[in-house]
């Protein structure tokens, strides 16, 4: 048996397989800090839309480096979507951006959060307000018949710097009226009012400041929010949470949460 031969006969190491691994099945980028990813699902996976699961990769010392992330697809999907922001010195995203088809996560299947229908009184509409990666709960929400047969009408608000941060919620609202398994339920109930704050676009400015200056309002054709008719959901950075939280505090709704339901919710979203 000459050397060569024994090389090729050595049985390569098997794949190191991780604790809850799942594969990645697609990835797509949309600018150079925003991509998604969808991988397979525990068989087992429940959860309710809006909540997040921790999902990472193995670290050099070979401890995970995990973060909670927000379940973008519904539940009735075969495959987990996820929808990432890239931070280059970022501990996790800064590998997670690299990942292929193919390729191995961790995904704790446990899946919790607030941002949840069970956690609201019931109303006529319903508000999403997210800024960048936030959107990601809405993205598994605006695909939930529940969704639309507890709200006469759902308002997704959307603020990114620029057009194209807006590309990933963009194509899947426009895509859900013709969607043949939710877009019946989401017929003409829902509206889209995304907006920029560093390019301009049809429409402009911050959430906060659409919502305080009634701009949105007058837009949308709607007198204003009130606790009896309105209810809101929230997912951005603490300080946009903190502010929107004000505002819907003076418009008179409350926070809600699982064990107490109220007029609105909130979630951080995913930064690091
Ligand atoms: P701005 O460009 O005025 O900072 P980021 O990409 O930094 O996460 O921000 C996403 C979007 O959220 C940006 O359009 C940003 O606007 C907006 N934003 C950031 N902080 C707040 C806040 N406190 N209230 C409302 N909008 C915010």
């Amino acid at each position: 048996m000459n050397q060569q031969t024994a090389v090729t006969d050595t049985p390569a190491p098997k794949a190191k397989t991780l604790p809850d691994a799942q594969t990645v099945t697609e990835v797509q980028h949309y600018t150079d800090r925003l991509f998604r990813f969808r991988v397979t699902r525990p068989q087992s996976l429940r959860f309710r839309s809006g909540e997040f699961v921790m999902i990472g990769l193995p670290g050099d010392d070979g401890k995970p480096i995990m973060r909670a992330y927000s379940i973008a697809s519904p539940s009735w999907d075969e495959g987990l979507d996820f929808y990432s922001i890239k931070v280059q010195d970022g501990p996790l995203t800064s590998r997670l951006q690299h990942i292929q088809p193919g390729d191995q996560i961790i995904l704790r299947p446990k899946p919790v959060g607030t941002l949840v229908l069970d956690a609201l009184l019931p109303g006529k509409r319903l508000w999403f307000f997210a800024t960048g990666t936030g959107i990601a709960p809405f993205a598994s929400l605006m695909r939930d018949p529940d969704t639309y047969e507890r709200y006469d009408e759902v308002i997704m608000m959307h603020t990114c710097r620029d057009v194209a941060e807006l590309a990933y919620g963009r194509e899947l609202i426009e895509s859900l009226p013709d969607d043949p398994l939710i877009g019946e339920f989401v017929g003409d109930k829902l509206k889209y009012y995304p907006t920029t704050t560093r390019e301009q676009s049809p429409f402009m400015g911050r959430i906060t400041d659409n919502l305080l200056s009634g701009k949105v309002f007058a837009d949308l054709g709607i007198d204003g929010m009130s606790p009896e008719t309105d209810r809101g959901m929230v997912c951005g950075s603490l300080e946009f949470n903190k502010d929107i939280m004000a505002i819907l505090d003076g418009m008179g709704l409350r926070e809600g949460a699982n064990s107490d339901p109220a007029e609105y919710v909130v979630e951080k979203a995913f930064v690091g």
